[in-house]
Protein backbone atom coordinates (compact mmCIF):
# COMPACT_ATOMS: atom_id res chain seq x y z
CA UNK A 1 0.00 0.00 0.00
CA UNK A 2 1.27 3.21 -0.77
CA UNK A 3 2.05 5.60 1.56
CA UNK A 4 3.15 9.47 1.85
CA UNK A 5 6.67 9.86 3.50
CA UNK A 6 8.39 13.49 3.71
CA UNK A 7 12.06 12.88 4.49
CA UNK A 8 13.79 16.04 6.47
CA UNK A 9 17.67 15.64 6.59
CA UNK A 10 20.41 18.21 6.59
CA UNK A 11 21.83 16.98 3.48
CA UNK A 12 20.93 14.29 0.43
CA UNK A 13 22.50 13.66 -2.93
CA UNK A 14 22.03 14.70 -5.62
CA UNK A 15 22.05 18.26 -4.15
CA UNK A 16 24.54 18.39 -1.12
CA UNK A 17 26.58 15.99 0.38
CA UNK A 18 29.27 16.01 3.03
CA UNK A 19 29.15 12.04 4.59
CA UNK A 20 27.64 8.93 4.49
CA UNK A 21 23.75 10.75 5.34
CA UNK A 22 23.68 12.20 1.89
CA UNK A 23 24.04 8.34 0.08
CA UNK A 24 20.99 7.57 2.76
CA UNK A 25 18.96 10.62 1.23
CA UNK A 26 20.00 10.25 -2.03
CA UNK A 27 18.98 6.59 -2.36
CA UNK A 28 16.36 4.82 -0.03
CA UNK A 29 13.76 7.22 -1.01
CA UNK A 30 14.15 6.53 -4.88
CA UNK A 31 13.54 2.54 -3.85
CA UNK A 32 10.55 3.43 -2.02
CA UNK A 33 9.16 5.40 -4.44
CA UNK A 34 9.66 2.63 -7.10
CA UNK A 35 7.84 0.70 -4.84
CA UNK A 36 4.56 2.91 -5.12
CA UNK A 37 5.55 5.30 -2.02
CA UNK A 38 5.07 8.94 -2.64
CA UNK A 39 8.66 10.35 -1.38
CA UNK A 40 9.14 13.90 -1.08
CA UNK A 41 12.90 15.71 0.80
CA UNK A 42 12.79 18.60 2.45
CA UNK A 43 16.56 20.25 2.82
CA UNK A 44 17.71 24.12 3.41
CA UNK A 45 18.63 25.50 0.10
CA UNK A 46 22.76 25.93 0.73
CA UNK A 47 25.02 28.20 -0.95
CA UNK A 48 26.20 24.89 -2.63
CA UNK A 49 22.83 23.75 -3.75
CA UNK A 50 22.30 27.60 -5.66
CA UNK A 51 26.20 27.05 -7.11
CA UNK A 52 25.72 23.53 -8.80
CA UNK A 53 21.88 23.32 -9.69
CA UNK A 54 19.51 26.26 -9.32
CA UNK A 55 18.80 26.20 -12.67
CA UNK A 56 16.96 23.22 -12.22
CA UNK A 57 14.71 24.41 -9.63
CA UNK A 58 10.94 25.50 -9.75
CA UNK A 59 9.99 28.35 -7.39
CA UNK A 60 6.89 27.51 -5.56
CA UNK A 61 6.24 30.41 -3.27
CA UNK A 62 6.82 32.27 -0.03
CA UNK A 63 5.87 31.34 3.30
CA UNK A 64 5.79 33.70 6.66
CA UNK A 65 7.41 31.10 9.19
CA UNK A 66 6.51 32.03 12.91
CA UNK A 67 10.25 30.99 14.40
CA UNK A 68 10.02 31.43 18.62
CA UNK A 69 10.38 35.51 18.90
CA UNK A 70 11.31 35.98 15.10
CA UNK A 71 8.06 36.23 14.09
CA UNK A 72 6.85 36.27 10.46
CA UNK A 73 9.82 35.48 9.05
CA UNK A 74 9.94 35.05 5.00
CA UNK A 75 11.41 31.82 3.31
CA UNK A 76 11.02 31.00 -0.19
CA UNK A 77 10.31 27.35 -1.07
CA UNK A 78 11.40 25.76 -4.20
CA UNK A 79 11.37 22.44 -6.03
CA UNK A 80 12.88 19.70 -7.97
CA UNK A 81 11.67 15.97 -9.00
CA UNK A 82 14.78 13.78 -9.75
CA UNK A 83 14.16 9.84 -9.99
CA UNK A 84 10.41 10.05 -9.07
CA UNK A 85 11.33 12.01 -5.80
CA UNK A 86 10.26 15.43 -4.80
CA UNK A 87 12.88 17.67 -3.30
CA UNK A 88 11.93 20.85 -1.67
CA UNK A 89 14.46 23.47 -0.39
CA UNK A 90 13.66 26.43 1.98
CA UNK A 91 15.36 28.92 1.25
CA UNK A 92 16.50 31.61 4.01
CA UNK A 93 19.70 34.02 2.77
CA UNK A 94 21.05 34.65 6.28
CA UNK A 95 20.96 31.16 7.46
CA UNK A 96 21.78 28.93 4.62
CA UNK A 97 23.95 30.92 1.97
CA UNK A 98 26.81 30.23 3.53
CA UNK A 99 30.51 28.22 2.92
CA UNK A 100 29.85 25.25 5.09
CA UNK A 101 26.63 23.30 5.85
CA UNK A 102 27.14 23.34 9.65
CA UNK A 103 29.70 24.10 12.05
CA UNK A 104 28.42 27.54 12.77
CA UNK A 105 27.77 29.49 16.19
CA UNK A 106 23.72 29.91 15.51
CA UNK A 107 23.36 26.52 13.72
CA UNK A 108 20.50 26.23 16.72
CA UNK A 109 18.72 28.91 15.36
CA UNK A 110 19.33 28.46 12.12
CA UNK A 111 17.98 24.53 12.43
CA UNK A 112 15.36 25.68 14.88
CA UNK A 113 14.14 28.06 11.26
CA UNK A 114 14.31 25.09 9.05
CA UNK A 115 12.44 22.82 10.93
CA UNK A 116 9.62 25.16 11.66
CA UNK A 117 9.76 25.73 8.07
CA UNK A 118 9.34 22.47 6.78
CA UNK A 119 6.37 21.79 9.38
CA UNK A 120 4.53 25.25 7.58
CA UNK A 121 5.54 24.59 4.21
CA UNK A 122 2.76 21.43 4.69
CA UNK A 123 0.36 24.00 4.82
CA UNK A 124 0.92 26.15 1.99
CA UNK A 125 1.32 23.01 -0.34
CA UNK A 126 -1.92 21.51 1.28
CA UNK A 127 0.23 18.46 1.19
CA UNK A 128 0.06 15.70 4.69
CA UNK A 129 2.28 13.27 5.00
CA UNK A 130 1.58 10.00 6.97
CA UNK A 131 5.05 9.83 8.35
CA UNK A 132 8.04 12.25 8.64
CA UNK A 133 11.25 10.70 9.03
CA UNK A 134 13.90 12.57 10.48
CA UNK A 135 17.16 12.01 10.32
CA UNK A 136 19.59 13.20 12.94
CA UNK A 137 19.72 16.35 15.01
CA UNK A 138 19.12 18.66 12.17
CA UNK A 139 15.60 17.30 12.22
CA UNK A 140 15.32 16.10 15.83
CA UNK A 141 12.41 18.79 17.25
CA UNK A 142 10.18 18.07 14.32
CA UNK A 143 8.22 15.51 15.99
CA UNK A 144 7.52 18.28 19.31
CA UNK A 145 7.13 21.16 17.59
CA UNK A 146 4.29 19.04 15.08
CA UNK A 147 2.96 18.04 18.46
CA UNK A 148 3.24 21.29 20.20
CA UNK A 149 2.82 24.03 17.77
CA UNK A 150 0.20 22.81 15.51
CA UNK A 151 -1.81 21.30 18.37
CA UNK A 152 -5.19 22.23 17.23
CA UNK A 153 -4.64 21.02 13.64
CA UNK A 154 -5.70 17.62 13.26
CA UNK A 155 -4.00 17.44 9.79
CA UNK A 156 -0.50 17.68 11.77
CA UNK A 157 -1.62 15.42 14.45
CA UNK A 158 -2.44 12.07 12.43
CA UNK A 159 1.31 12.37 11.18
CA UNK A 160 3.83 9.73 12.59
CA UNK A 161 6.78 10.08 13.56
CA UNK A 162 10.41 8.16 12.78
CA UNK A 163 13.37 9.33 13.75
CA UNK A 164 16.86 7.86 12.60
CA UNK A 165 20.20 8.23 14.04
CA UNK A 166 22.87 8.43 11.61
CA UNK A 167 25.05 8.82 14.38
CA UNK A 168 24.77 9.13 17.92
CA UNK A 169 27.92 11.75 18.67
CA UNK A 170 26.13 15.05 16.74
CA UNK A 171 23.53 15.67 19.29
CA UNK A 172 22.36 19.47 18.58
CA UNK A 173 23.33 20.77 22.33
CA UNK A 174 22.20 24.38 22.12
CA UNK A 175 21.74 26.83 25.73
CA UNK A 176 17.91 26.02 27.36
CA UNK A 177 17.02 29.48 25.42
CA UNK A 178 16.40 28.79 22.64
CA UNK A 179 13.16 27.17 23.77
CA UNK A 180 11.29 30.52 23.76
CA UNK A 181 13.58 32.70 21.36
CA UNK A 182 14.38 30.07 18.41
CA UNK A 183 11.86 27.72 18.78
CA UNK A 184 8.74 28.86 20.44
CA UNK A 185 8.41 26.51 22.85
CA UNK A 186 7.63 27.26 26.74
CA UNK A 187 10.25 26.78 29.23
CA UNK A 188 7.45 23.72 30.47
CA UNK A 189 9.51 21.46 27.82
CA UNK A 190 12.92 21.87 29.73
CA UNK A 191 11.10 21.73 33.53
CA UNK A 192 9.60 18.24 32.58
CA UNK A 193 13.10 16.68 31.13
CA UNK A 194 12.03 15.93 27.36
CA UNK A 195 14.63 18.56 25.85
CA UNK A 196 16.83 18.94 28.79
CA UNK A 197 20.37 17.77 28.35
CA UNK A 198 23.41 18.74 30.70
CA UNK A 199 22.25 22.22 31.81
CA UNK A 200 21.20 23.34 28.24
CA UNK A 201 18.44 21.61 25.64
CA UNK A 202 19.66 18.65 23.08
CA UNK A 203 17.79 18.26 19.39
CA UNK A 204 18.48 14.51 19.47
CA UNK A 205 17.22 13.44 22.58
CA UNK A 206 13.89 15.58 22.01
CA UNK A 207 14.26 13.12 18.94
CA UNK A 208 14.68 10.32 21.35
CA UNK A 209 11.90 10.86 23.66
CA UNK A 210 9.28 12.49 21.24
CA UNK A 211 9.54 10.19 18.02
CA UNK A 212 6.74 7.03 17.71
CA UNK A 213 9.54 5.10 16.72
CA UNK A 214 13.40 5.06 16.66
CA UNK A 215 15.66 3.68 14.08
CA UNK A 216 19.06 3.29 13.53
CA UNK A 217 21.52 2.44 10.76
CA UNK A 218 22.42 -1.02 11.96
CA UNK A 219 21.39 -4.06 13.66
CA UNK A 220 25.26 -4.19 15.74
CA UNK A 221 24.70 -0.23 16.36
CA UNK A 222 21.30 -0.60 17.38
CA UNK A 223 22.86 -2.67 20.21
CA UNK A 224 25.78 -0.86 20.97
CA UNK A 225 24.15 2.40 21.52
CA UNK A 226 22.27 0.86 24.50
CA UNK A 227 25.69 0.72 25.99
CA UNK A 228 27.75 3.33 28.01
CA UNK A 229 30.26 2.89 25.91
CA UNK A 230 28.33 3.72 22.88
CA UNK A 231 25.67 5.59 23.82
CA UNK A 232 27.23 9.43 23.88
CA UNK A 233 25.22 9.93 27.42
CA UNK A 234 21.82 8.92 25.55
CA UNK A 235 22.20 5.36 26.28
CA UNK A 236 19.81 5.72 29.62
CA UNK A 237 16.76 7.32 27.14
CA UNK A 238 17.70 4.61 24.37
CA UNK A 239 17.22 1.86 26.87
CA UNK A 240 14.30 3.22 27.77
CA UNK A 241 12.81 3.08 24.36
CA UNK A 242 14.62 -0.01 23.16
CA UNK A 243 11.24 -1.00 22.61
CA UNK A 244 10.85 1.20 19.54
CA UNK A 245 14.09 0.97 18.23
CA UNK A 246 14.76 -0.63 14.85
CA UNK A 247 18.27 -1.12 13.47
CA UNK A 248 17.98 -1.72 9.94
CA UNK A 249 21.51 -1.46 7.74
CA UNK A 250 22.22 0.88 5.17
CA UNK A 251 22.53 -0.08 1.18
CA UNK A 252 24.13 2.00 -1.48
CA UNK A 253 23.11 3.41 -4.45
CA UNK A 254 23.69 0.79 -7.05
CA UNK A 255 23.78 2.95 -10.07
CA UNK A 256 25.53 5.43 -8.93
CA UNK A 257 28.09 3.36 -7.70
CA UNK A 258 28.93 1.06 -10.00
CA UNK A 259 32.08 0.05 -12.26
CA UNK A 260 30.44 -1.89 -15.00
CA UNK A 261 29.54 1.55 -16.03
CA UNK A 262 30.79 4.77 -13.77
CA UNK A 263 32.10 6.93 -16.34
CA UNK A 264 34.63 8.45 -13.72
CA UNK A 265 37.14 5.28 -14.10
CA UNK A 266 40.14 4.53 -16.64
CA UNK A 267 38.08 1.42 -17.54
CA UNK A 268 35.04 -0.20 -16.68
CA UNK A 269 34.38 -3.53 -15.34
CA UNK A 270 32.31 -5.85 -13.63
CA UNK A 271 32.61 -9.40 -11.77
CA UNK A 272 33.56 -11.32 -14.67
CA UNK A 273 36.34 -8.80 -16.16
CA UNK A 274 37.71 -7.28 -13.06
CA UNK A 275 41.19 -8.65 -13.17
CA UNK A 276 42.33 -6.72 -16.17
CA UNK A 277 39.60 -3.69 -15.19
CA UNK A 278 41.24 -3.61 -11.97
CA UNK A 279 44.40 -3.35 -13.08
CA UNK A 280 44.06 -0.46 -15.59
CA UNK A 281 41.96 1.54 -12.85
CA UNK A 282 45.32 0.96 -10.64
CA UNK A 283 47.90 1.99 -13.18
CA UNK A 284 45.38 4.99 -13.77
CA UNK A 285 45.66 5.89 -10.11
CA UNK A 286 48.93 4.86 -9.62
CA UNK A 287 49.70 7.74 -12.44
CA UNK A 288 47.35 10.35 -11.38
CA UNK A 289 48.74 10.33 -7.90
CA UNK A 290 52.66 10.32 -8.87
CA UNK A 291 53.01 6.68 -7.29
CA UNK A 292 55.13 4.53 -8.96
CA UNK A 293 53.42 2.49 -11.34
CA UNK A 294 54.46 -1.04 -9.58
CA UNK A 295 51.12 -3.52 -10.70
CA UNK A 296 52.15 -6.36 -8.63
CA UNK A 297 52.22 -4.25 -5.55
CA UNK A 298 49.17 -4.27 -2.91
CA UNK A 299 47.60 -0.79 -3.08
CA UNK A 300 45.74 0.30 0.31
CA UNK A 301 43.21 3.35 -0.38
CA UNK A 302 41.16 5.30 2.34
CA UNK A 303 38.37 7.82 1.62
CA UNK A 304 37.23 9.44 4.56
CA UNK A 305 36.53 12.40 7.17
CA UNK A 306 39.43 12.48 8.94
CA UNK A 307 38.43 12.55 12.23
CA UNK A 308 38.73 10.23 15.97
CA UNK A 309 35.72 8.33 15.23
CA UNK A 310 37.27 6.58 11.61
CA UNK A 311 40.24 5.56 13.84
CA UNK A 312 42.88 7.73 11.80
CA UNK A 313 44.67 7.93 14.80
CA UNK A 314 45.52 3.76 14.82
CA UNK A 315 47.00 4.72 11.39
CA UNK A 316 49.20 7.69 12.07
CA UNK A 317 50.95 5.97 14.65
CA UNK A 318 51.53 2.99 12.84
CA UNK A 319 52.77 4.94 9.61
CA UNK A 320 56.23 3.56 9.69
CA UNK A 321 55.19 -0.24 10.02
CA UNK A 322 52.40 0.53 7.81
CA UNK A 323 54.58 1.51 4.99
CA UNK A 324 57.58 -0.87 6.05
CA UNK A 325 55.30 -3.88 3.75
CA UNK A 326 55.72 -4.00 0.43
CA UNK A 327 52.40 -1.80 -0.07
CA UNK A 328 51.28 1.67 -1.91
CA UNK A 329 48.92 3.83 0.49
CA UNK A 330 46.44 6.57 -0.53
CA UNK A 331 44.51 8.38 1.66
CA UNK A 332 41.36 10.98 0.28
CA UNK A 333 39.99 13.06 3.06
CA UNK A 334 40.07 16.12 5.17
CA UNK A 335 39.31 16.55 8.79
CA UNK A 336 41.58 17.16 12.21
CA UNK A 337 44.65 18.95 11.55
CA UNK A 338 47.11 15.93 13.79
CA UNK A 339 45.52 13.34 11.18
CA UNK A 340 46.17 15.87 8.33
CA UNK A 341 49.54 16.65 9.30
CA UNK A 342 50.60 12.84 10.02
CA UNK A 343 49.34 11.90 6.70
CA UNK A 344 50.87 15.06 4.72
CA UNK A 345 54.16 13.64 6.80
CA UNK A 346 53.53 10.21 5.58
CA UNK A 347 53.65 11.32 1.90
CA UNK A 348 57.04 13.48 2.82
CA UNK A 349 58.69 10.38 3.60
CA UNK A 350 57.54 7.97 1.00
CA UNK A 351 57.43 9.53 -1.70
CA UNK A 352 56.25 7.54 -4.66
CA UNK A 353 54.61 4.92 -2.19
CA UNK A 354 52.21 6.86 -0.36
CA UNK A 355 50.25 9.90 -1.25
CA UNK A 356 48.00 12.00 0.76
CA UNK A 357 44.91 14.22 -1.32
CA UNK A 358 43.91 16.39 1.45
CA UNK A 359 40.29 17.76 0.37
CA UNK A 360 37.35 16.64 -0.70
CA UNK A 361 36.92 14.89 -4.20
CA UNK A 362 33.79 12.76 -5.54
CA UNK A 363 35.65 11.81 -8.83
CA UNK A 364 39.16 11.15 -7.31
CA UNK A 365 37.24 8.85 -4.41
CA UNK A 366 35.01 6.70 -7.46
CA UNK A 367 38.80 6.11 -8.76
CA UNK A 368 40.35 5.35 -5.75
CA UNK A 369 37.60 2.38 -4.28
CA UNK A 370 38.21 0.85 -7.95
CA UNK A 371 42.33 1.11 -8.45
CA UNK A 372 42.65 -0.01 -4.92
CA UNK A 373 43.07 -3.61 -3.58
CA UNK A 374 42.07 -3.35 0.01
CA UNK A 375 39.98 -0.45 1.49
CA UNK A 376 41.19 0.47 5.30
CA UNK A 377 38.44 1.23 7.28
CA UNK A 378 39.47 0.61 11.13
CA UNK A 379 36.29 2.87 12.60
CA UNK A 380 36.46 3.29 16.75
CA UNK A 381 32.81 3.19 16.00
CA UNK A 382 30.44 3.27 12.73
CA UNK A 383 26.55 3.49 12.76
CA UNK A 384 26.80 2.06 9.50
CA UNK A 385 29.38 2.87 7.18
CA UNK A 386 28.67 3.48 3.62
CA UNK A 387 32.60 3.26 2.41
CA UNK A 388 33.17 -0.68 2.76
CA UNK A 389 29.95 -0.97 0.95
CA UNK A 390 31.17 0.76 -2.22
CA UNK A 391 34.85 -0.59 -2.07
CA UNK A 392 32.88 -4.46 -1.79
CA UNK A 393 30.60 -2.74 -5.53
CA UNK A 394 34.21 -2.28 -6.87
CA UNK A 395 35.99 -5.37 -5.96
CA UNK A 396 37.98 -3.97 -3.49
CA UNK A 397 38.43 -5.78 0.16
CA UNK A 398 37.78 -3.86 3.18
CA UNK A 399 39.98 -3.67 6.00
CA UNK A 400 37.30 -2.97 8.87
CA UNK A 401 36.87 -3.00 12.72
CA UNK A 402 34.26 -5.16 14.03
CA UNK A 403 32.04 -2.48 15.02
CA UNK A 404 28.70 -1.40 13.92
CA UNK A 405 27.71 -1.67 10.52
CA UNK A 406 31.27 -2.72 9.90
CA UNK A 407 30.35 -5.83 11.71
CA UNK A 408 27.03 -6.39 9.81
CA UNK A 409 28.78 -6.03 6.29
CA UNK A 410 31.80 -7.44 6.24
CA UNK A 411 32.46 -10.76 6.99
CA UNK A 412 36.00 -11.58 7.36
CA UNK A 413 38.36 -14.06 5.73
CA UNK A 414 38.34 -17.14 7.16
CA UNK A 415 41.31 -19.21 6.07
CA UNK A 416 40.23 -22.95 6.63
CA UNK A 417 37.13 -22.44 4.96
CA UNK A 418 38.05 -20.20 2.47
CA UNK A 419 34.58 -17.63 2.88
CA UNK A 420 34.46 -13.92 3.46
CA UNK A 421 34.34 -10.81 1.76
CA UNK A 422 36.99 -8.85 3.21
CA UNK A 423 39.14 -8.61 6.43
CA UNK A 424 38.41 -7.17 10.33
CA UNK A 425 39.59 -6.96 13.81
CA UNK A 426 38.19 -6.70 16.90
CA UNK A 427 39.70 -4.27 19.46
CA UNK A 428 40.37 -1.09 18.77
CA UNK A 429 44.11 -1.08 19.09
CA UNK A 430 46.93 -0.20 16.43
CA UNK A 431 48.68 -3.37 16.91
CA UNK A 432 45.73 -5.67 15.69
CA UNK A 433 45.36 -3.27 13.05
CA UNK A 434 48.35 -3.92 11.57
CA UNK A 435 48.26 -7.46 12.49
CA UNK A 436 45.32 -7.87 10.52
CA UNK A 437 46.90 -5.42 7.51
CA UNK A 438 49.84 -8.30 7.26
CA UNK A 439 47.30 -11.01 7.08
CA UNK A 440 45.71 -9.86 4.63
CA UNK A 441 48.73 -9.18 2.96
CA UNK A 442 49.94 -12.57 3.40
CA UNK A 443 46.75 -13.74 1.08
CA UNK A 444 47.49 -10.89 -1.32
CA UNK A 445 50.55 -12.54 -2.34
CA UNK A 446 50.93 -15.74 -1.03
CA UNK A 447 47.15 -17.02 -1.66
CA UNK A 448 46.00 -15.45 -5.02
CA UNK A 449 43.28 -17.88 -5.22
CA UNK A 450 41.94 -17.57 -1.70
CA UNK A 451 41.99 -13.62 -3.08
CA UNK A 452 40.20 -14.18 -5.74
CA UNK A 453 37.42 -16.06 -3.97
CA UNK A 454 37.34 -13.29 -1.45
CA UNK A 455 37.03 -10.74 -4.41
CA UNK A 456 34.06 -12.40 -5.96
CA UNK A 457 32.14 -12.57 -2.79
CA UNK A 458 32.87 -8.85 -2.33
CA UNK A 459 31.09 -8.95 -5.88
CA UNK A 460 28.40 -10.73 -4.80
CA UNK A 461 27.57 -9.07 -1.56
CA UNK A 462 24.34 -7.61 -1.87
CA UNK A 463 24.80 -4.03 -0.60
CA UNK A 464 21.42 -2.82 -2.55
CA UNK A 465 18.77 -1.03 -0.31
CA UNK A 466 15.99 -3.67 -1.63
CA UNK A 467 16.21 -5.80 1.62
CA UNK A 468 16.18 -2.37 3.96
CA UNK A 469 13.90 -0.55 2.20
CA UNK A 470 11.44 -3.33 2.52
CA UNK A 471 12.08 -3.38 6.63
CA UNK A 472 11.58 0.51 6.41
CA UNK A 473 8.61 -0.51 4.86
CA UNK A 474 7.20 -2.63 7.64
CA UNK A 475 8.43 0.15 10.53
CA UNK A 476 6.41 2.47 8.72
CA UNK A 477 3.38 0.65 8.52
CA UNK A 478 3.41 -0.53 12.50
CA UNK A 479 3.23 3.23 13.35
CA UNK A 480 0.38 3.60 10.66
CA UNK A 481 -1.16 0.54 12.27
CA UNK A 482 -1.28 -0.95 9.21
P1 LIG B 1 30.43 9.12 7.38
O1 LIG B 1 29.07 9.45 6.94
O2 LIG B 1 30.54 8.82 8.84
O3 LIG B 1 31.45 10.11 6.95
P2 LIG B 1 30.16 6.83 5.57
O4 LIG B 1 31.08 5.70 5.26
O5 LIG B 1 28.78 6.51 5.94
O6 LIG B 1 30.87 7.73 6.68
O7 LIG B 1 30.03 7.77 4.31
C1 LIG B 1 31.07 8.53 3.81
C2 LIG B 1 30.72 8.96 2.40
O8 LIG B 1 31.42 10.16 2.10
C3 LIG B 1 31.15 7.94 1.36
O9 LIG B 1 30.28 8.05 0.25
C4 LIG B 1 32.55 8.42 1.00
O10 LIG B 1 32.93 8.00 -0.28
C5 LIG B 1 32.36 9.92 1.06
N1 LIG B 1 33.57 10.69 1.38
C6 LIG B 1 34.17 10.83 2.59
N2 LIG B 1 35.25 11.64 2.51
C7 LIG B 1 35.34 12.01 1.22
C8 LIG B 1 36.25 12.84 0.48
N3 LIG B 1 37.26 13.44 1.08
N4 LIG B 1 36.04 13.01 -0.83
C9 LIG B 1 34.99 12.39 -1.45
N5 LIG B 1 34.11 11.60 -0.83
C10 LIG B 1 34.27 11.41 0.49
C1 LIG C 1 26.83 8.65 9.67
C2 LIG C 1 27.68 7.50 10.17
C3 LIG C 1 27.94 6.44 9.13
C4 LIG C 1 26.67 6.12 8.34
C5 LIG C 1 26.07 7.39 7.78
C6 LIG C 1 24.79 7.13 7.00
O1 LIG C 1 27.59 9.59 9.01
O2 LIG C 1 28.91 7.96 10.71
O3 LIG C 1 28.41 5.27 9.75
O4 LIG C 1 26.97 5.23 7.29
O5 LIG C 1 25.76 8.26 8.83
O6 LIG C 1 23.83 6.47 7.78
Amino acid sequence: MSRKILFAAGEGLPYIKTGGLADVIGSLPKVLAEHGNDVRIVLPLYQGIIDRHYGELERLGRIRVQSGWLINQPATIYQAVTDGVTYYFIEHQGYFERGALYGYVDDGERFAFYQRALLDMLGFLDWWPDIIHSNDWQSGMVPLLCHVCFGGDERYQRIKHVFTIHNLAFQGNFGVEMLPSCLGLDYYYFDNGSTRFDNGISFLKTALVYADKISTVSPTYSSEILTSQYGERMDEILRYRREDLWGITNGIDTVEWDPQTDRRLAKNYGPKTWKTGKAANKAALQKELGLEILPDTCLIGMVSRLTEQKGVYLISQKLREIMSANVQLVILGTGEEAAESAFRWMENEYRGRAVYYQGYNEDLAHRIYAGSDLFLMPSLYEPCGISQMVSMRYGTLPLVRETGGLRDTVRPFNQYTGDGNGFSFYTANADDMVYTINYALKQYYDNPEGWDALVSSAFATDVSWEKSALLYEQLYDQMLGR
